[in-house]
């Protein structure tokens, strides 16, 4: 049963937690489909992803009661370990991300917001991160990612001190870029996203990832990438693949 849709709707993919009578809380088999969805956008020939999730909350983070399974091994190895590779999938999409937070994001639900390009709130919504209050960590890259995109500060303030902001206050703190009335965000996340389709598709995608690499994002892939990419457009390879195929030496001129 899926609990990640993907619709690919034309130039727009639509990502959307579907699971609302646990207020979208993300467990194991979430988290694996969560990152073969971003494998299937990344391939798509669409432009902008809008994320979402279905029912009164955005994410309420892992599912908790999920982790009274798991080992501590188990937790390191698979838990925190397979988050990451998800939500890294997410935020290192080719394509713009953004997350519509049309309900409460905390915790795990934090991290992926985090993962976003741009972040829509809508007024009633609380942000937070909970996790010290249950004896574990932000550990879906809430004190890395979180950190770097949005200061160590304000981290320290919900991770530490537990404290939980509202949609104004995550606007100031800079959590959220933009609160709309209850209701408004999906509309608002559309026009955010025509805005970004009316722009150059190639330069916006090279855009996003260079902004991830200053950010540390995913440093070493954007420069092998940009990298293989003037290469594989020479003339050097058509000649190296030649030769290949003619069992002879390359002639490189
Ligand atoms: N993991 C697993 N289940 C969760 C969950 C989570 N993180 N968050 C909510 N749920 C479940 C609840 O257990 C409840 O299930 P039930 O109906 O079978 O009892 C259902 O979702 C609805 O949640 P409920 O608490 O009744 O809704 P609410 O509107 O009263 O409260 C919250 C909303 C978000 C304040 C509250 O659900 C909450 O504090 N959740 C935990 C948030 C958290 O600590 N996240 C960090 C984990 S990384």
């Amino acid at each position: 049963m899926s609990r990640i849709a993907l619709t690919l709707d034309g130039p727009v993919a639509r990502l959307t937690l579907d699971r609302p009578d646990k207020l979208n809380a993300l467990d194991a088999a979430m988290v694996d489909e969560l990152a073969a969805r971003c494998r299937e956008v990344e391939r798509s020939q669409a432009r902008v992803v809008i994320l979402s999730g279905r029912g009164k909350a955005f994410c309420a983070g892992g599912d908790i009661t999920a982790w009274s399974g798991e080992g501590p091994e188990a937790f390191g190895r698979h838990w925190i370990r397979d988050g990451h590779a998800a939500f890294d999938a997410l935020a290192r999409l080719r394509q713009p991300v953004i997350a519509v937070l049309d309900g409460h994001a905390l915790g795990g639900g934090l991290e992926l917001a985090a993962c976003a390009d741009l972040r829509i709130a809508e007024a009633h919504i609380k942000i937070g991160q909970p996790e010290t209050g249950l004896g574990i960590i932000p550990g879906w890259s809430g004190t890395q990612r979180a950190v770097r995109r949005f200061g160590a500060q304000v981290v320290r303030r919900m991770a530490l001190f537990g404290e939980v902001f509202s949609a104004e206050e995550a606007l100031a703190l800079g959590l959220v870029d933009r609160v709309v009335a209850t209701g408004e965000a999906p509309a608002a996340a559309d026009e955010a996203a025509a805005r970004l389709l009316a722009r150059g598709p190639r330069a916006t995608e090279l855009t996003k990832m260079l902004i991830n690499a200053a950010e540390g994002e995913e440093r070493e892939r954007v420069i092998e990438a940009l990298a293989g990419t003037v290469a594989a457009a020479s003339d050097e390879l058509a000649e190296g693949l030649a030769a290949f195929r003619e069992k002879r030496r390359p002639d490189f001129g």
